[in-house]
């Protein structure tokens, strides 16, 4: 049985319209990541931290999933027919994943659409609303804080994604700088023990992973990555026929 494990990033979401982090109009061009994006930023100015994620969520209104996300979807189902496992890990919180109807899928990042206490842990899913800081329904405590993964925290599902990474035969890395770990790893930790690595980016692969036996899909998420999910399949059905 095949096990193919995907990992996505920004670039996939490129295309809907959604903005990067790294590219030269990203997001970490105009914001400070210390100020914006860790519980420190959150201790020392939570107003700014939430005017920041409330225009995240503001930008994402209306946005729709693109070709590419849904060639994931298209190959995850196909892959169930077979009898084979899907595990989509994205680092994204724009949720256009689950919009698209992927089902095995992990927001390690977690999510925008999604609100929580770091008090009681109380957690709601809401559509953008201008309000200022909203205190907990549950505990009362002063403001639920956007259930986003920030720099100096730990990603969420570790064991789903640990497993992901370690049974899979084919990976996938789609959109994504390798910037930020424990994603950022990934790549390293599939590229030895016979599995199939595959790489997706607008950018061509970094040098270091040339040569290394990767087939790359360099290019526009929406057109490469559905002929990245052909080739996958491709792959299963000789390696099932053997
Ligand atoms: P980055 O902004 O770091 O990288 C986006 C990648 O997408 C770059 O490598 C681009 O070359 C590529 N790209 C851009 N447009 C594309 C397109 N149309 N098709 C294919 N590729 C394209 O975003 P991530 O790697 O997702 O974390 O960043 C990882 C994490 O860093 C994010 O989840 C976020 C960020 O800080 C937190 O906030 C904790």
């Amino acid at each position: 049985m095949a096990f193919i494990s995907i990992l996505t990033g920004a670039g996939i979401s490129a295309e809907s319209g959604v903005p990067t982090f790294r590219d030269s109009n990203g997001l970490w061009n105009n914001y400070s990541i210390e100020e914006v994006a860790t519980p420190k930023g959150w201790l020392e100015d939570p107003q700014l931290v939430w005017k920041f994620y409330q225009e995240r969520r503001k930008g994402i209104q209306g946005i729709k999933p693109n070709g590419a996300h849904y060639s994931l979807v298209d190959l995850e189902n196909k892959l169930e027919e077979m009898g084979h496992e899907f595990c989509l890990i994205t680092q994204n919180i724009d949720g256009l994943h689950l919009i698209a109807g992927s089902k095995n899928v992990i927001e390690i990042h977690g999510a925008l659409r999604r609100f929580k206490c770091q008090k009681c842990g109380y957690k709601e899913e809401s559509e953008y609303t201008d309000n200022d800081l909203i205190p907990c329904p549950k505990c009362e405590w002063v403001r639920l804080r956007p259930d986003v993964v920030w720099f100096d925290e730990m990603p969420h599902f570790p064991e789903i994604f640990i497993n992901a990474i370690n049974k899979c035969t084919h990976f996938a890395s789609i959109g994504t700088s390798g910037e930020v770990y424990p994603a950022a790893g990934f790549i390293y930790e599939t590229m030895r023990d016979g599995k199939e690595v595959y790489f997706q980016n607008i950018e061509r692969m970094p040098r270091h992973l040339w040569d290394k036996g990767i087939k790359e899909f360099q290019g526009k998420a929406t057109e490469q990555v559905p002929k990245m999910c052909k080739s996958i399949l491709e792959s299963v059905s000789i390696k099932e026929n053997k």
